[in-house]
């Protein structure tokens, strides 16, 4: 199925309302990262090149209706000001209502966004009376939210009811790549690390269906380690999950480390150990901090021989310099293949600031801006933000 993008219909001289994903970290006053805002940058520019005027809303932080002042936007209008140069964001932190609407349709600004959404208590209701007050601001809705489109908030699902709805540049590029992911080219293998099991394990599942293999790393492997009975010591992993993890141990197509780097608890010293015939893998103080230099070589070779390759979380704790080589040979192996002899994408929070450290991502062929808007897409969920932009009707505006 297709999806409605900007891309594909003319909106000229309209008034935009743009649902960005703004979720950034922010420490005080400061973001600490700004990949959900470059990310918008493109459909902001787009649309301002034909003539419209946008009123950009989004979410920050779980404030779940009350207006926390360290959850506000202000800060992010500041940063996109800056990003769009000769162009000054006006911000507005009033409450919306009937009044705020006739306001901001009374104003001339080309780029107006709105305080925090999540500040409404009809946001994560879905509520219609808080969307339909929101859609007398505009013309036109324009979703470029793809990390939270597995949320079903009113300004993002139920505003699709009163306003005529499309996908931003971005959010169509992410279905076009993720669309892919779940047929891809063959031989094709997942690479899945991270900590919840919790978060993956319908992942892990889906993809060993239409996948050839599944590489596991990270806090998941050494869940998939403890199930086979191996002692993990203090390692992170998921108690609570050890008879789900023993349901991916049947997948014969999931492969887990063949060696692990394991250190002692305050992680002063390392050493490597084979996931062999002895069970008693740690010590009860130890803990496994990466995967060794045999599984570094393993993993390699099925990336070297496929022709798509999904990677989502890391593989070890990537932050500290002596444990993230197993991240970083990833990291940089897939990036040698990517663009080219195999399609490489990756996504989630971590894996992109690993992909960012081993200064890999340009050889990317998609980096996906999603971490759990991702990983439901990938388990085959029509998600309820892309759901209303899938329907196929008259394109005009
Ligand atoms: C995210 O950062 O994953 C999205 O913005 C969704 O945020 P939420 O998990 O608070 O709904």
């Amino acid at each position: 199925m297709q999806i409605k993008s900007i891309e594909n219909v003319e909106i000229k001289n309209k008034r935009v309302l743009l649902r960005t994903d703004f979720n950034v970290p922010l420490k005080g006053n400061k973001i600490q990262d700004d990949f959900k805002i470059t990310r918008a940058i493109p459909t902001i520019k787009m649309l301002l090149q034909n003539g419209n005027q946008i009123i950009i809303v989004s979410h920050l932080g779980r404030p779940e209706g009350k207006r926390v002042k360290s959850m506000s936007l202000a800060p992010v209008a500041k940063y996109l000001s800056n990003e769009l140069k000769e162009i000054k964001v006006k911000f507005i932190f009033d409450k919306l209502s009937l009044g705020l609407v006739k306001r901001i349709k009374s104003l001339d600004d080309r780029v107006i966004l709105l305080e925090n959404m999540r500040y409404e208590k009809g946001e994560d209701k879905n509520d219609l009376k808080l969307a339909k007050l929101l859609s007398c601001c505009a013309d036109v809705f324009v979703n470029e939210a793809f990390a939270a489109c597995h949320r079903t908030m009113a300004s993002m699902v139920a505003i699709t009811k009163f306003l005529p709805s499309y996908a931003g540049l971005n959010l169509a590029h992410e279905y076009k790549y993720l669309i892919k992911s779940l047929n891809p080219l063959k031989p094709a293998i997942a690479i899945i690390g991270g900590s919840k099991i919790e978060t993956k394990i319908n992942f892990i599942k889906k993809l060993s269906k239409i996948y050839d293999a599944v590489l596991i790393g990270g806090g998941l492997a050494n869940t998939l380690l403890s199930a086979r009975r191996y002692e993990v010591g203090v390692s992170l992993y998921d108690k609570d999950y050890i008879k789900l993890a023993k349901t991916l141990l049947r997948l014969n197509n999931v492969v887990i480390p063949m060696d692990v780097v394991i250190s002692d608890s305050r992680m002063l010293k390392a050493r490597v150990a084979d996931v062999g015939k002895n069970k008693s893998l740690c010590t009860k103080q130890e803990k496994i901090l990466d995967i060794g230099s045999k599984t570094m070589k393993h993993y390699s070779d099925f990336i070297r021989a496929a022709k798509f390759i999904i990677w989502n979380g890391p593989m070890g704790l990537f932050e500290q310099k002596k444990f993230s080589h197993g991240t970083m040979v990833i990291a940089k192996a897939i990036g040698a293949r990517a663009k080219g002899r195999a399609i490489g994408i990756a996504g989630g929070g971590e894996t992109l600031y690993a992909i960012d450290m081993a200064r890999s991502g340009k050889y990317y062929d998609f980096i996906s801006g999603g971490g759990g808007a991702m990983l439901e897409f990938m388990e085959g969920k029509v998600l309820p933000g892309i759901k209303p932009l899938l329907i196929k009707n008259n394109l005009k505006t």
